[in-house]
C-alpha cells in the first residue's frame, strides 16, 4: 500500500510516499481503507518533535521528556503521521462485534498515528465510531481530535445555558470544536483566532469574533463566565479581569505555574477559579458529535484538500499560516463523498 513515511524529524521536506505492507487486523482490530486525514497540530509536532524547544512544549517541562522519548528522542518511533481520519472498514478481526465491513468511519488514533496511508488498522475499543452520514469523508476526517479533546476539557467547565465563554484559539482543531459545543449547550461565544480564519470561526456559530494580531480581548472591558485558552497563550493574572467574578480560565496547555494556581484556587475556593486539565478520551464524545452533525448542529468547511502524494505541500500550507480553515490530505477518489 502506499504510505508517507518520515524516518527523520524536519520540515515539510522529511515526508515521502513510499510502497510498505498492507497491514493485516489482529483478532479484534478493524482494517480501514482511509479515505481522508486532517493535517492537525499533532501532525506539525510530531514531524518536527526533535526541534522543539522545552518552550515551544506547551506543557509542564516535566513532560517534555517523556513526551520525546514516546515520540523517538532522534529519530520518530512512529513513521507515518495521520492522527484522525475517515474511511470504510474493509475487513474485521475474527472477535470484532461492533463493525463490519463497509461501515463507514470516523476516527482519533493519537499518538499512535499512522492514518497517511492507505490502509490502518484500528481496535475496534478504540476512538472510532460511525461517522456522519450527511458529511463526506473528508469533513469527517477534520472531527475526531477536536470532538474528543474540546468535549472531554469543556466538561470540567460545566458551561450553563447563557454564560458567556471565549475560546483563545477559536480555529484550530480542538478551538473549532470548543466553539460549537459551547453554543450547542446554550452559551453566547467570541472566538479569537488570526485574520484569515475570522469568517472560518463565524461560520461555525461564533456570535462574536476578536482577531488576535489586531484587538487584546484582555483590554476591551468584557467580563466572561469561562475563558477556554486552548494554546495558553495567556495567563490567570493577565486574563483575570476579564472573568466575571465566579469566572473559569480552563486551560488546554498549561506550564507548572498555572498547575499550582489550579491547585490554589481550588483548595483556596477562590470564586474565580483555574482548571488545567488533560483531556480523558472516550469514544462517546465521538458519537455524540456524529449525532450533533447529523442533527446540523456540527459543521466544518475545508479550505483545501491535497491528495496523498503532496502531503508535503499540506504541511507547508499549513505552516504558511494563511489557510482559512482545515486541510485535509485525501487517499483515493472517494473523500468526496
Ligand atoms: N490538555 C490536553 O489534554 C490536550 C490535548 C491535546 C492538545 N492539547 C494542547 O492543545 C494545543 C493544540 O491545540 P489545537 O490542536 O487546537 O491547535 P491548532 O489547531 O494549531 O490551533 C491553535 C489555535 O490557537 C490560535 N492561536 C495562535 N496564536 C495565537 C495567539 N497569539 N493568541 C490566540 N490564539 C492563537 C490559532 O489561531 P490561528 O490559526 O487562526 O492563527 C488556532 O486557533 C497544544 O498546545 C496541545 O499541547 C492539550
Amino acid at each position: 500500500m502506499k504510505a508517507v513515511v518520515y524516518t527523520e524529524y524536519g520540515p515539510a521536506e522529511v515526508l515521502h510516499l513510499q510502497d510498505i505492507p498492507k497491514p493485516t487486523p489482529g483478532d479484534k482490530e478493524i482494517l480501514v481503507r482511509v479515505h481522508a486525514t486532517a493535517v492537525n497540530y499533532g501532525d506539525l509536532t510530531a514531524r518536527n518533535f526533535a526541534n522543539l524547544t522545552t518552550d515551544e512544549f506547551n506543557m509542564p517541562a516535566l513532560l517534555f521528556f517523556p513526551a520525546r522519548m514516546a515520540f523517538g528522542w532522534t529519530t520518530p518511533r512512529r513513521t507515518i503521521l495521520g492522527s484522525e481520519l475517515a474511511g470504510e472498514v474493509e475487513a474485521v478481526g475474527a472477535a470484532v462485534t461492533k463493525f463490519q465491513p463497509g461501515d463507514q468511519v470516523f476516527a482519533y488514533v493519537g499518538m499512535k498515528m499512522g492514518a497517511c496511508a492507505e490502509y490502518l488498522c484500528i481496535p475496534e475499543t478504540g476512538m472510532v465510531a460511525l461517522k456522519p452520514a450527511n458529511f463526506t469523508y473528508a469533513e469527517a476526517a477534520t472531527l475526531p481530535y477536536g470532538a474528543i479533546m474540546a468535549s472531554s476539557l469543556l466538561r470540567r467547565a460545566d458551561i450553563q445555558p447563557g454564560w458567556k465563554v471565549l475560546i483563545n484559539g477559536a480555529s484550530g482543531g480542538i478551538g473549532s470544536m470548543a466553539v460549537q459545543l459551547a453554543r450547542h449547550l446554550g452559551a453566547e461565544v467570541t472566538g479569537v483566532c488570526g485574520t484569515p480564519r475570522l469568517e472560518f470561526v463565524r461560520s461555525l456559530g461564533a456570535n462574536n469574533v476578536v482577531d488576535y494580531s489586531r484587538e487584546d480581548f484582555a483590554r476591551n472591558g468584557e467580563t466572561y463566565d469561562l475563558i477556554f485558552d486552548v494554546l495558553g497563550k495567556g495567563s490567570f493574572s493577565r486574563f483575570r479581569q476579564s472573568l466575571s467574578p465566579n469566572g473559569v480560565y480552563l486551560m488546554a496547555s498549561f506550564k507548572a505555574k498555572a498547575v499550582f494556581q489550579a491547585v490554589w484556587t481550588t483548595v483556596t475556593r477562590s470564586p474565580q477559579r483555574v482548571i488545567c486539565a488533560l483531556a480523558a478520551e472516550s469514544v462517546r464524545d465521538l458519537v455524540v458529535v456524529k449525532d450533533l452533525a447529523e442533527a446540523g448542529q456540527i459543521t466544518t468547511t475545508i479550505d483545501r484538500s491535497f491528495p496523498l502524494e503532496q502531503t508535503a505541500e499540506a504541511h507547508r500550507y499549513v505552516e504558511a499560516g494563511d489557510r482559512r480553515g482545515p486541510v485535509v490530505v485525501t487517499i483515493g477518489d472517494e473523500a468526496g463523498r
